[in-house]
């Protein structure tokens, strides 16, 4: 696996790969990697002739300067990490200079209103943070198909808009959650969970199958009251719990039999933001 830590040696490598009409399948991470990263190189390995991956931590999504702070830095351990998955071809890990070098500026973009839903209204600037980034390192590797976890279901759905709205010629694929054994979602933030927080959090997954099961058998509110009664503890705080269109991403107070919806939720486990989602079946 070939490491570049600069955006001139990477565009010579890209560049090299173009000219030879490799197909290149490209997973961005911030690092941190777990099993959910390596499942994204496996899909992307499948149906490419070169797989990339690449390790920023991006300022400009931060709407919290202490998460961005605490963000788990661990990138000796995520290169070993590539490295032995025997997936990845290539790992770009770009300087703040190489993605933002005429500082360090958020674009704005119209994704037509997805990104003033949930986490959009919890995170303010954070999807235009996500674009201004994503779109950036779309230009350098030039990918073919790009990756992306269902467990930021929002951001995936944005991406999806991205390549729209800025006419770039890349297939975006979700990827299923990647999940511990207890159900919890895997995530970078879970390192900075203790054993007994961890334990405890297999509760958001528990309590998303759980609304799987009422779905359609009683109602959006009572629904929402019940996921409520659940987190009435003092290890966590429930931030939101919502079902929304899968396509629209609005919040819904009933369903009609034409559409497909998700269930969302964020909960605070001692300073950690956890999320996760769930297809309603
Ligand atoms: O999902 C993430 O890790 C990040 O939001 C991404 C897509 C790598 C952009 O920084």
């Amino acid at each position: 696996m070939q490491v570049f830590y600069d955006r001139q040696s990477f565009s010579e490598y890209i560049n090299a790969l173009k000219e030879q009409n490799k197909k290149i399948g490209f997973a961005p991470t911030m690092g941190a990697l777990h099993a959910g990263h390596i499942s994204l190189y496996n899909a992307a390995r499948k149906e490419n002739d070169i797989v990339i991956s690449s390790i920023f931590v991006n300022p400009t999504q931060f709407n919290n300067p202490e998460d961005l702070e605490k963000y788990p830095r661990t990138i000796e351990d995520d290169i070993q990490k590539l490295e032995s998955s025997n997936l990845v071809d290539a790992v770009y890990i770009p300087k703040v200079e190489d993605i933002y070098p005429n500082g360090m500026e958020r674009k704005h973009y119209d994704f037509g209103g997805i990104e003033n839903e949930m986490e959009g209204a919890a995170r303010p600037g954070h999807f235009d943070g996500v674009g201004t980034v994503v779109e950036e390192l779309f230009l350098q590797v030039k990918p073919d198909n790009a990756y992306f976890g269902e467990k930021d279901f929002q951001q995936l759905k944005i991406i999806e808009k991205l390549v729209d709205v800025t006419d770039l010629d890349i297939k975006i694929h979700g990827v299923k959650i990647h999940r511990e054994e207890s159900g919890l979602a895997m995530s970078s933030r879970n390192m900075r969970l203790s054993e007994k927080e961890k334990e405890a959090s297999s509760v958001i997954y528990k309590t998303l199958k759980k609304v799987d099961e009422w779905f359609r058998v009683i109602s959006i509110p009572e629904i929402k009251k019940r996921v409520d009664e659940v987190f009435h503890r003092d290890d966590m705080e429930l931030e939101y719990f919502l079902i929304a269109d899968e396509n629209t991403l609005k919040e819904v107070d009933f369903f009609s039999t034409d559409h497909s919806y998700r269930a969302f939720i964020v909960v605070n486990v001692g300073k950690v933001r956890l999320i996760d989602n769930m297809h309603l079946n």
